[in-house]
């Protein structure tokens, strides 16, 4: 049965409501039965009243001055609108349940009333029930506007942050080679962290061997686990929700933090929140710059990746470009392999990009093209040059360092796994080539946004992270990029830029604090070794073919 036109003063019992009934206006509108289905009431009400089971999503998505929500199973963005009273009872409320609205009075009455309840600010906020799970009344008299806050528990389990003044994300991160766990409160401060690097192990095996990694994150993620919660001083009861990456990365290493994760969630019956590990790279700037507001360019560079996005909400991005073939981390770590670098004594313990960026202050860029005759010419090509888009590939860059180092391995007459007399002036040569190859495909993508109006028009801001982003030779090549386009370029510390458990945590705060992609401890979540960042416009960035005006990258080397 499909209703579409419910006059005023209407009362509507039926057993499915299927999609869009009611989208007119009406002073009075009840709806009564079984399954009332998406958009509901999509329209400015005086009063509505809907009560059955199941009232899936979007019910109730209007201005309405008193929304009273009666039944079981109100799942997703039930009343995510302004409302001067509004009331949901019943069971099992989802997610988003009167999320992000102004009211003045709310009424959430029932069992598991999931997450991202009422994080608004309200002037009375009365929370009955067993398990209001994580971040219901997440923003209470200290840091809103809020007069009056109740929050009864009655029955069983008011978790997370209800009834306190914060709320406190657990992050935990383990998609590579780096076991992290942090436990942040909502303004970003760190409670606690702990991190176990397994680069050394990684060193002497010669590069990240699988399921060595699940090894080393199967002996170290409770310690770790327990050694930022110990220093936060907060239980697991007392967490708000727990935040773990799920995408990208190696899958052994992945299903590690997930698996340990979901034991967490269920045993302590918290939310749970999957993290794009790129989407946390992304937001860890903010944590640290609450200035910075969307939308902003970043380019994200690591061991396992590289690409240019605008970042426009906490899970709203627009890829403008990525590696074709090796993330630029990974050219290096395998150049410095190749180099034998861990024979140098003091690169034994720093992983590929670190030892690099080391040798190559002592050495010489353009060295190695002079011995052979040509003072302008560059040791290796920046890749890609004549392509005008905005994505990398490192792979064929990394080919040429080969062929360089088997040609001064046959002049110096030595077998591959020594180090070589010149090695400074090719680690100079290769990561001056990463740098400008990073710095090019940048400066496009900020003309591209330029063109496009994609960029905040008060102070357009580049941020750059990831393991490669604590390169400063890396950095100085996109500050002449930025300061020539007259874009502000932020990045985080080093020890925010490569993988850590607290860039997971934030990212956990960001989206609880808007209540998207929250999960009820129960749900089946998988892990995902690839997955995209957000819209990919990459082939619209192509079709734009921006050519670059020239710029000099006069770098202190
Ligand atoms: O973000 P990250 O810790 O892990 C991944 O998600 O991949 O990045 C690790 C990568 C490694 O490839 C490492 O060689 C590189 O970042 N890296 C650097 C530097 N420090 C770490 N590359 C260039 N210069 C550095 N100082
Ligand atoms: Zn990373």
């Amino acid at each position: 049965m499909l209703l579409s036109v419910v006059t005023v003063q209407r009362l509507v019992p039926v057993h499915r409501l299927p999609c869009a009934a009611a989208s007119m206006p009406s002073s009075t509108l009840v709806l009564l039965g079984r399954r009332l289905h998406c958009s509901a009431a999509s329209m400015p009400s005086s009063t509505l009243l809907l009560l059955g089971r199941r009232l899936l999503c979007a019910a109730a998505s209007m201005p309405s001055s008193t929304l009273l929500l009666l039944g079981r199973r109100l799942p997703c963005a039930a009343a995510s609108m302004p409302s001067s009273t509004l009331v949901l009872l019943g069971r099992r409320l989802h997610c988003s349940a009167a999320a992000s609205m102004p009211t003045s009075t709310l009424v959430l009455l029932g069992r598991r009333l999931h997450c991202a309840a009422a994080s608004m600010p309200t002037s009375t906020l009365v929370l009955l029930g067993r398990r209001l799970h994580c971040a219901a009344a997440s923003r209470t008299s200290t840091t809103t506007s809020s007069r009056v806050l109740v929050l009864l528990g009655i029955g069983r389990r008011l978790y997370g942050s209800a009834a306190s003044s914060r709320v406190l994300v657990l992050g935990i991160e383990s998609s590579c080679d780096d076991t992290g766990a942090a436990v942040l409160d909502h303004t970003g401060t760190i409670l606690g962290e702990a991190l176990h690097c397994q680069n050394e192990v990684h060193l002497r095996t010669g590069g990240i061997v699988p399921p060595v990694a699940q090894q080393l994150h199967r002996d170290h993620i409770h310690r770790v686990v327990q050694e930022a919660l110990d220093q936060s001083g907060v239980t697991p009861d007392q967490l708000s929700a727990v935040a773990t990456t799920v995408k990208p990365g190696m899958s052994l290493s992945l299903g590690v933090g997930l698996e340990f994760s979901l034991n967490l969630v269920r045993r302590h019956g918290l939310p749970f929140i999957p993290i794009h590990h790129m989407e946390a790279h992304a937001l860890t700037v903010r944590m640290l710059r609450p200035d910075l507001h969307f939308p902003f360019l970043v380019l994200l560079v690591s061991g396992g990746h590289s690409l240019l996005a605008v970042a426009r909400g906490v899970d709203d991005f627009l890829l403008l470009g990525q590696s074709l073939d090796e993330a630029p981390g990974e050219a290096l770590d395998k150049i410095a392999r190749r180099l034998s670098l861990t024979k140098h004594p003091e690169c034994s313990a720093l992983s590929g990009g670190q030892a690099i960026e080391l040798l190559a202050k002592r050495g010489d860029r353009r060295a190695l093209a002079e011995r052979a005759g040509d003072r302008r010419a560059m040791t290796f090509r920046t890749p890609m040059g004549t392509l005008r888009d905005c994505n990398f590939s490192f792979a064929g860059f990394r080919n040429q360092v080969t062929m360089e180092i088997v040609k001064r391995e046959k002049e110096e007459g030595v077998d591959e796994g020594t180090l070589l007399s010149c090695v400074c002036d090719i680690a100079a040569a290769a990561q001056h080539t990463v740098a400008s190859h990073l710095a090019k495909r940048t400066h496009r993508a900020i003309l591209f946004c330029h063109s496009r109006g994609l960029l905040a028009p008060s102070q357009p801001s580049l941020v750059v992270s990831g393991g490669v982003a604590s390169n400063q030779y890396i950095r100085s090549a996109l500050a002449v990029v930025t300061e020539a386009t007259g874009l502000q370029l932020i990045c985080p510390p080093v020890k925010f830029c490569t993988d850590n458990g607290v860039m997971i945590a934030w990212n956990g705060v960001e989206r609880l604090r808007e209540g998207r992609g929250l999960l009820s401890p129960d749900v089946d979540v998988r892990y995902e070794p690839k997955a995209p960042l957000g819209v990919d416009i990459t082939a619209e960035v192509k079709a734009a073919s921006i050519k670059l005006p020239p710029l000099q990258l006069r770098i202190k080397d």
